[in-house]
């Protein structure tokens, strides 16, 4: 590994500025306004893949954004391992909250600030850059697929259709995955577990137009007044979710397993101060790091109707809507969760509005091995380049295609991420550490060499 090592040390500059030229492209998915450049994006990462020198690389379209696909394979008989990674981003707004544009990528203290920038490109372009380095010293140890998709922040689904149809293509021995964070810079760990997720949108329909609330008030249903008091039925006293069934399948852990878990370090006062907040809350009986990696949860993730404009408008809206997220933990089933929701939303709904429910993307829960062959090398990998193991640790959020490699591919994933709870994910000023990006790429050659001496 040490030419390869030499390689990245003396790339390093490169390696930056093009990650910069990615970042530079607005790929959200979620805004059909930027379709066209997460298309460009995807011609983008296949041409790097090009020159890292993959082989078999293809923009494979869906009824949605492309798969980017290439391919390394130097002897059949070696293990192979897919990455996978995703070229999208989230969208940038609200723009006016972000210090410098989401898309003009800049580093301050160290870090790089950009849409994008650890959710998900600073992270799988790691990847290309490692391959790359592996390839041109001559030192690449086993076979490599890629395969970065344009659709992971909207649910997936289309890539679900790819998985299923190109399983031969996609044949591999294991998945590595950065998409996730670790506890500290000087304190690596890795997720052996993700959650699943039922997304709904609500919409509560009172009378059948906007009233004057002076006219009409007190004696008609204000959609928004109901939709605030159902919200508040979701939970009980003791941070429990109210919804009959909601727990019914899920796993508790082992005391064992509890105890390994909370052996993690965490600064409470720390945690409370980077969020500005005086208090925690959460599920009466469970550790910080239980109610964000072990058990289920429910939050409004938005809520809007009436009158939002300048000053005041006296009005009795017509319609209320609010956006409901769950998490949800192992053996939950995120359409069996749906169901549940839906019917306790509807059973809570007085005579005096109409409600409807109406589902968006969803994706299990997984949980992957922490003494595997492949979870052994990327602890490995790690032990090399920051000096200490990495500790098995559960994320709180999601990545849906996981569960799908395990149940259509039969293939386990290893989430060695190297993100920090500070990249700000999904928020305005979005960053990623310099060290994160150059460490990850270096820490994963590390990963490929130990994977494929234990395989
Ligand atoms: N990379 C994240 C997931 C993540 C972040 C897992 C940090 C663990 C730690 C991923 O891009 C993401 O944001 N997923 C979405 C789900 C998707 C269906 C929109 C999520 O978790 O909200
Ligand atoms: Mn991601
Ligand atoms: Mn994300």
């Amino acid at each position: 590994m040490q030419k390869t090592q030499h390689f990245i040390q003396s790339q390093k500059e490169r390696f930056m500025a093009e990650l910069f030229d990615l970042l530079r492209i607005p790929s959200i998915s979620a805004d059909p306004a930027f379709a066209g450049n997460v298309h460009a994006c995807a011609a983008f990462v296949a041409e790097r893949l090009k020159e890292a020198g993959a082989d078999a690389v293809e923009i494979c379209p869906t009824a949605g954004y492309p798969i980017v696909y290439g391919e390394k394979i130097i002897d059949p008989s070696l293990p192979t391992v897919l990455v996978y990674g995703h070229y999208d981003v989230q969208p940038a707004v609200p723009l006016e909250l972000w210090t410098t544009p989401p898309f003009e990528p800049e580093i301050r203290n160290e870090r790089i600030y950009a849409r994008g920038s650890a959710d998900d490109k600073g992270q799988f372009y790691m990847h290309l850059k490692a391959f790359e380095a592996m390839w041109a010293s001559g030192e690449l140890p086993c076979n490599l697929k890629f395969m970065i998709e344009g659709e992971e922040e909207v649910g997936s689904s289309n890539l679900s259709t790819f998985v299923k149809q190109e399983k031969t293509r996609l044949s591999a021995d294991m998945v590595l995955i950065s998409d996730t964070s670790m506890l500290a810079n000087d304190t690596p760990s890795i997720d052996v577990g993700l959650r699943g997720l039922s997304y709904v949108e609500v919409e509560v329909t009172g009378p059948n137009r906007d009233l004057h609330s002076g006219v009409y008030g007190g004696a008609v249903a204000n959609p928004i007044n109901i939709l605030a008091r159902m919200i508040a039925r979701m939970h009980d006293e003791n941070g429990r979710i109210a919804i009959p069934g909601f727990y019914e399948k899920v796993l508790e852990l082992s005391e064992a397993d509890r105890k390994a878990l909370n052996l993690a370090p965490f600064d409470v006062e720390e945690y409370k101060r980077d969020l500005g907040i005086d208090a925690l809350q959460g599920e009466e009986g469970y550790t910080t790091f239980e109610r964000t990696g072990t058990r289920p949860t429910l939050d409004v993730n938005g809520i809007w109707g009436g009158y939002i404009g300048e000053g005041a408008k006296t009005v009795l809206p017509s319609k209320a809507y609010a956006k409901i997220s769950m998490r949800l933990v192992p053996n939950q089933n995120s359409e069996e969760i749906t169901a549940l929701f839906e019917n306790y939303f509807k059973s809570i709904a007085p005579h005096s509005v109409k409600v409807e429910v109406r589902p968006h993307h969803g994706g299990e829960p997984v949980v992957t091995p922490s003494d595997s062959p492949e979870f052994k090398a990327a602890s490995l990998a790690m032990k090399e380049t920051f000096g200490k193991e990495p500790i098995p640790t559960r994320g709180g959020g999601s990545i849906p295609i996981v569960a799908l490699f395990e149940k259509e591919l039969g293939l386990k994933s290893v989430l060695m991420g190297f993100g920090l709870d500070i990249d700000a994910l999904h928020s305005p000023n979005e960053s990623y550490g310099v060290f994160n990006f150059y460490k990850g790429i270096e820490t994963i050659p590390w990963f490929f060499h130990h994977y494929a001496k234990i395989k």
